[in-house]
């Protein structure tokens, strides 16, 4: 006989049943495999965060429109695992599904994709997994992305766990494109018609046609000589500043608290 509470769960060996504590034991554990990709996100995350200041710093300019970053929802993996076939253990579900921990980084230009990439790649505690590269090769509905699966260490009281993250690096104009197609395919669960499918890849077409515009655009503006303006206002800012070191270090050297004055 069985306990009312007891879950009775069907497997290839017959039927199973879990005490409440053993549910709870289950649900503690997914709930901890769960919480390391969302670490594993938040690395990564700060990464990209460090190179788009530094950026900033360096030449003026943002590459980074915006990123974005979910763990995938608990109902998502369990239908992923068994769409996949995945044994349901969590060994097993770390090795095959690889985008549990997901960041997308918007770009304005393609060529900050690949440098971001590039970046981020380098870093010698990031691993790069996979690599597929939808910009240089669009799929054929005509979607472009530059995707890598990295691996991050993260440091838990328990000790290193190295976790899989996925990175999509694109532009705007094929974010755009491509959270409209994906609408466009939940819609039609799947089955998109044959004129839409073509009105998409001439979309796509369209998208990289700015994207080549507005590169050639930014590349001819920044090869312009400065205007005066801007450079009259620049050198009232060095004036300034200039005059601020200058009384600091009067202020120094002379009889107010020095800098390392205890
Ligand atoms: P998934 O099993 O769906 O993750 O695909 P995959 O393992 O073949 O990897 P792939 O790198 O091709 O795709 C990973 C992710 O890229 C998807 O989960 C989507 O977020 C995005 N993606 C890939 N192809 C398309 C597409 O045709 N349209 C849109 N909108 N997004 C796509
Ligand atoms: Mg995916």
């Amino acid at each position: 006989s069985t306990d009312a509470r007891e879950l009775l769960v069907t497997t290839d060996e017959g039927v199973e049943s879990f005490s409440p504590d053993q549910l709870r034991a289950m649900r503690d554990e997914f709930q901890r495999f769960l919480l390391e990709y969302q670490f594993g996100l938040r690395e990564v995350e700060t990464k990209l965060g460090i190179l788009r200041d530094e950026f900033l710093q360096m030449h003026d300019y943002n590459p980074i429109e915006h990123v974005s970053s979910r763990v995938k929802t608990a109902d998502s993996l369990v239908e992923k695992v068994i769409r996949k076939g995945v044994e349901p253990n969590f060994d097993a579900i770390r090795g095959a599904i690889t985008d549990i921990a997901g960041i997308r980084v918007t770009t304005s230009f393609s060529k900050d994709a690949y440098r971001l990439f590039d970046l981020l790649t380098a870093q010698d505690d990031i691993t790069v997994r996979a690599v597929k590269d939808y910009i240089a090769e669009p799929k054929e509905n005509g979607y472009k992305s530059l995707h890598v699966i990295v691996e991050v260490p993260v440091f838990l009281s328990t000790g290193r766990v190295d976790v899989a993250v996925e990175v999509q690096f694109r532009t705007i104009a094929m974010d755009f494109w491509a959270s409209l197609e994906h609408k466009i395919y939940y819609k039609y669960d799947g089955a998109v018609p044959d004129g839409l499918l073509a009105e998409l890849r001439e979309a796509a077409q369209v998208a990289t046609t700015l994207d080549l515009r507005m590169e050639a655009l930014h590349d001819q503006v920044r090869a312009l000589p400065r205007d005066e303006e801007a450079d009259a206002a620049r050198e009232v800012t060095a004036d300034k500043a200039r005059t601020l070191l200058e009384a600091l270090q009067r202020y120094n050297t002379g009889g107010g608290p020095t800098l390392d004055a205890g």
